[in-house]
């Protein structure tokens, strides 16, 4: 599995010869501003929750690529109604896809389209998917529902929020790496603006005195799990 971050919440995971794409916001993200969203293609689109920093380019990109969008039932009732291919999933449940499997997972947060208007429940994801299984956390608080991820699931990498303000920060992401049992942890929703800025070796320092590995990659930069 080869994930690439695309700055924000924005990732691109290569499995099993398929495109996952994650939260796109490219158009309007200052951390994407080099990435061409014309250039980007996916097989599958996973929309965490419907603000608009993760669903910015979500549309464009599906209509370009065909690609099938997974999200939370309220949200794919919107793209379905104007005429988006749509898988919906809700919290609890599991679907095999052809590049693996896909777990709704819980978050704590909100979700509503840029209009205002309801966008569902937000959530994580579980994927699993050539042998390697990763935490995708969405925007959400530090909570205690983490802790029944390694009841189920053995993870190689979790990608949490650290930016605090709208999502947790570093200190309560390191709790949350606790939480799920997961030593490698992927940084994001951090830098993109003012409040979210965070110090990246204080950060990672924090992670390294509990035995962890924070990863902080750069826009376009890539990592194999
Ligand atoms: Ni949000
Ligand atoms: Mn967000």
């Amino acid at each position: 599995m080869e994930i690439t971050y695309y700055g924000h919440s924005c990732l691109r995971i290569e499995t099993e010869g398929k495109n996952l794409l994650v939260d796109p916001f490219l158009t309007g993200n200052p951390k994407a501003a080099e990435i061409d969203p014309n250039s980007i293609s996916a097989d599958y689109i996973i929309l965490t929750h419907a603000h608009f920093d993760h669903i910015s380019d979500a549309e464009q990109i599906a209509k370009r690529s065909g690609a099938l969008i997974i999200c939370n039932h309220e949200m794919a009732m919107h793209y379905q109604s104007k005429g988006f291919e749509c898988h919906e999933m809700n919290f609890g449940g599991s679907k095999e896809f052809d590049f693996g499997k896909l777990k709704m997972v819980y978050s704590t947060h909100s979700s509503s389209f840029p209009d205002n208007s309801y966008g569902g429940n937000p959530a994580g994801f579980v994927l699993s998917s050539g042998g390697k299984t990763i935490y995708l956390a969405g925007d959400t608080a530090l909570t205690m529902d983490m802790k029944l991820i390694p009841m189920f699931f053995k993870l190689d990498l979790a990608v949490l929020p650290i930016g605090g303000n709208f999502t947790m920060d570093i200190d309560e992401a390191v709790v949350a790496a606790e939480f799920v049992e997961c030593d490698k942890i992927l940084g994001i929703h951090y830098d993109t603006m003012p409040i979210i800025e965070i110090d990246h070796e204080t950060a990672k320092k924090k992670f390294t005195e509990k035995g962890k590995e924070l990863i902080l990659l750069n826009s376009g930069e890539s990592i194999e799990v």
